[in-house]
């Protein structure tokens, strides 16, 4: 059971949230809601069929069926839908600030306009921002599955939205298609003035870390788990404290741990590693944020303090400014205070 303390802090405390598929949180109620009215069949007669196929022993058999998903996806109001579900259920759960990715390949791939996916998510975004007080940025995420030409065409597609696409990602499967495959493009990408990231060491092993580092030279690092396996790359993040953001039920739902028992967090923590804890693909893994931050205390007996370092790690490692990075840090330095 969990701490009545630490629970109360989790719920009431604000959130940021940066690490999160935008496709990730589409729920088999609203994705069969929007397959009816575009009159797409799905493989699924009802919603406990979907539920039931969402076991997974790999990334990839995951990815499998979060594509599929997907594919229900057709018109602005679709990814309009789709956005403002996940901002109405956070805000519940006092997220003020959210930066999100979407994967742009997966619909153009099928011939969906670049211009309706964005739309549809920005306007969300800031209806979000407006009517729910919750901040965003927007990433682009490449697909690494694909070429570096399709990712050089995607970024070709993203410019004339450029004002509003923050900063650009890299997902998808991860053995095989190393950091080095995008070097290019994300190059090209920094001259555009994106922000970088990308998902690496969540399969794929320590060098990939490396390689995101030393070859795409992004600001934050996806996952980034398999760094335990090599300690001077530990100390390295470290040292130059980048984010690390961590995602433990998508982990444990994608078979990366075995349980949440074994989570090396209080590791990473006490190595100083600036870790955030966020929930990758909620809809697909169980759990939005409250959920991942619960579900972890409670298997690996977090306390107050570690609560609230990966709380403020979670606004720090933002690309807020650095002022609002710090008014949100003293919000959850105050209810620390009152709770404890
Ligand atoms: N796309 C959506 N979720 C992902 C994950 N956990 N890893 C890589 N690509 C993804
Ligand atoms: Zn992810």
């Amino acid at each position: 059971m969990i701490d009545s303390k630490i629970k109360r802090f989790i719920e009431a405390a604000p959130k940021a949230e940066i690490h999160l598929h935008i496709e990730g949180t589409f729920e088999p109620e609203l994705m069969f809601e929007i397959a009816k009215r575009n009159s797409i069949k799905l493989k699924y007669n009802n919603i406990e069929e979907v539920k039931a196929a969402y076991k997974f022993n790999n990334l990839q058999e995951f990815l499998d069926i979060y594509y599929a998903g997907a594919n229900v996806l057709m018109y602005e109001q679709d990814f309009f839908d789709l956005t403002w579900a996940y901002l109405t259920k956070v805000q519940s759960q006092n997220v003020k600030h959210v930066e999100i990715f979407f994967d742009p390949q997966t619909h153009t791939e099928r011939g969906i306009d670049f211009s309706i996916v964005i739309q549809g998510i920005h306007k969300a975004l800031e209806k979000g921002k407006t009517e729910l007080g919750i901040s965003y940025r927007l990433i682009m995420s490449y697909l690494r599955h694909l070429s570096e030409a399709a990712a050089f065409e995607t970024l070709k597609q993203s410019l004339p939205f450029k004002s509003i696409i923050d900063g650009v990602g890299l997902d998808s499967s991860e053995l095989g298609n190393p950091p080095e495959k995008f070097k290019q493009v994300f190059e090209a990408s920094a001259k555009e003035g994106f922000k970088l990231c990308a998902h690496a060491g969540e399969e794929g092993p320590a060098e990939y870390i490396w390689g995101a580092l030393n070859e795409l030279k992004v600001n934050r690092i996806d996952h980034g788990n398999r760094c335990l396996d090599d300690k001077e790359l530990v100390a390295h993040l470290a040292q130059i404290q980048m984010p690390l953001t961590l995602c433990p039920l998508s982990n444990l739902e994608l078979k990366v741990i075995k349980n949440l028992a074994d989570y090396p967090l209080k590791s990473m923590l006490n190595q100083n590693l600036l870790v955030t804890l966020n929930s990758d693909d909620p809809a697909y893994f169980g759990g939005y944020m409250n959920e991942n931050f619960i579900a972890t205390a409670e298997a690996i007996n977090l306390n107050l303090d570690d609560v609230s370092t990966l709380l403020k790690n979670g606004f720090i490692a933002t690309w807020l400014d650095e002022e609002e990075k710090i008014g949100w840090c003293e919000m959850i330095d105050d209810l620390y205070f009152e709770i404890a």
